[in-house]
């Protein structure tokens, strides 16, 4: 006779009399989500107040994506060969539409950010004696790339200190052109910081900086769903966007767009077994992004589900939606600014929906992960004594240490006044 393992039931019995004993055991105060928490699959048990680094997605959201890759697994060869790319293609048209982007062939879809940062770097053909100018609100994965790139090609790596706390937009043009030179050739410019979520003023930057000669790469990656996009408009040259983030698609999904100009031979890191084939009936560009090996494309695939899913929670759709978030954030920063005593480091128009603290203590420069398993204790302290999930760094050219708040649908504003009662407390105790 033939004796059957026992089913598995993952949540069945060890999670559920753990998850009431957390629920029982909440620290004092312990504040609720707001009411649409209920469409996230976050832990109940933890304040998410960092939408920014991951983003989180919506059960419906994750739903969509997996009748993608239950499609996928049914029939993987046709999935693969025949499918694949008329869904990119769907799937591109309702991005495009989303980012203000009227030829959908000129985005790649991309696994995120830092894949589609790197694709440019990589396409870039600098000689010794070129400058690439950043700045150091820049994402670090993004200048290492170019360190990496610029120690193999010659070319040098120039970083533009803009201030941080900032008073205006001006501030930032100022400081990034002034160090231009006639040996820039390109920029790379964050929309929205990541260390200090500020909104850089990119319209002007890719106006000036054109005029200038210098091509221009846009790191969009918390863009999309924290404001509302015109790409082709702005001018620049590649445009560099995550839709895991703020778009609350499944993680893995994110865009490049490639001006046409620069799309004629413009590759992917990796060629695929198809990359010798020559097309008829589809540019070399998207032949080359839409498959790039075996790999879950279920995310980006299911991006659209995310933009469509967000914009019907509110009867205004995204703008609603962004200036919801936008509020959120200036309150719930205003209150900690308040509980701290200092000041808020950035003018409110500013920010879209995250927003920086400079708060006391010294941001640890030396980098790296700490006991505790973050960059600063502080952050492993408040989720240890307080459930609170923030993230807190520094911003080493300044020597700032950083708290940064994020505020989508979910978050309400208790849980940030709950966060400022929890830092005003672990403070003290330093
Ligand atoms: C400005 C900026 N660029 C790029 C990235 C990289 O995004 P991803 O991890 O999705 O590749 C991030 C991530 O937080 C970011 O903040």
């Amino acid at each position: 006779m033939i004796t059957r393992p026992p089913a598995f039931h993952p949540a069945s019995t060890a999670a559920a009399p753990e998850a009431d004993a957390r629920a029982a055991d909440r620290p004092a105060g312990f504040p609720a989500p707001s009411a649409f928490a209920k469409h996230w699959r976050l832990d109940p048990e933890t304040v998410f107040l960092n939408h920014g680094s991951y983003g989180a997605c919506p059960a419906p959201v994750l739903e969509a994506q997996r009748r993608i890759r239950d499609r996928m697994e049914a029939e993987p060869v046709r999935f693969f060969m025949i499918d694949l790319e008329k869904l990119a293609d769907a799937a591109r048209a309702r991005i495009a539409r989303f980012i203000g982007v009227r030829d959908p062939q000129s985005l790649a879809l991309t696994p995120n950010a830092t894949i589609a940062v790197a694709t440019v770097i990589r396409n870039t053909h600098l000689q010794p004696g070129d400058e690439v100018l950043v700045n150091d609100h820049e994402y670090m994965s993004c200048i290492s790339e170019f360190h990496r790139h610029a120690g193999g090609q010659g070319y040098d790596v120039k970083c533009a200190e803009v201030p941080f706390p900032v008073a205006s937009p001006d501030e930032i043009f100022e400081a990034v052109m002034a160090q231009v030179t006639a040996r820039t050739k390109l920029a790379l410019l964050s929309e929205i910081t990541s260390p200090t979520a500020i909104v850089f003023p990119i319209p002007r930057l890719v106006r000036a900086l054109k005029d200038r000669g210098v091509t221009v790469l846009v790191d969009g990656a918390h863009t999309p769903g924290q404001r509302s996009l015109d790409i082709e408009s702005l001018g620049a040259d590649y445009y560099a966007g995550n839709l895991h983030k703020w778009v609350s698609a499944p993680k893995g999904s994110a865009f490049l767009w490639v001006a046409p100009e620069h799309q004629k031979g413009f590759e992917p890191l990796a060629l695929s077994s198809r990359a010798h084939i020559e097309r008829a009936d589809r540019s070399r560009f998207n032949a080359l992004f839409d498959y790039v090996g075996t790999n879950d494309y279920s995310p980006v695939l299911a991006a659209p589900e995310a933009i469509d899913f967000l914009a019907s929670l509110l009867p205004g759709g995204w703008d609603e939606l962004t200036a919801r978030n936008h509020e959120l954030v200036i309150e719930g920063r205003n209150l900690i600014c308040d509980a701290l005593g200092v000041e808020p480091p950035a003018p409110d128009d500013m920010l879209a929906s995250m927003a920086s603290i400079i708060i006391p203590g010294l941001g640890l420069t030396s980098g790296g992960i700490k006991p505790g398993g973050y960059e600063d204790p502080l952050q492993a302290r408040l989720v240890e004594h307080h459930r609170v999930q923030v993230p807190v760094w520094s911003l080493p050219s300044k020597g700032h240490r950083i708290l940064r708040i994020s505020a989508q649908l979910y978050n309400s504003r208790e849980q940030y006044a709950y966060l400022a009662e929890a830092l005003k407390r672990e403070l003290a105790a330093e």
